[in-house]
């Protein structure tokens, strides 16, 4: 994979039974629309509801036993 990415560029990867990660140039909005802190260029985002850290994954999903129907055949 290149790192040579243009400016702008993001991508958001669905993990089964896990998390958004989120690549790239984005913004992240909290509900009151505020921008969520962000360190790094790659971050995952909570799908499961059960982080204590959201918007982001804390790795809780594993513990709840999240899972999703997403599995590529
Ligand atoms: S998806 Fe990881 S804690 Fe929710």
């Amino acid at each position: 994979m290149t790192t040579d990415r243009p400016t702008g560029w993001a991508s958001v990867t669905a993990c089964p039974h896990g998390p958004l990660l989120v690549r790239g140039d984005v913004e992240i909005l909290l509900p009151d629309g505020t921008p969520a802190p962000r360190r790094r260029r790659t971050v995952a985002l909570c799908r499961c509801g059960a982080s204590g850290i959201k918007p982001y994954c804390d790795g809780s999903h594993k513990v709840v036993g999240f899972r999703t129907d997403d599995e590529v055949a």
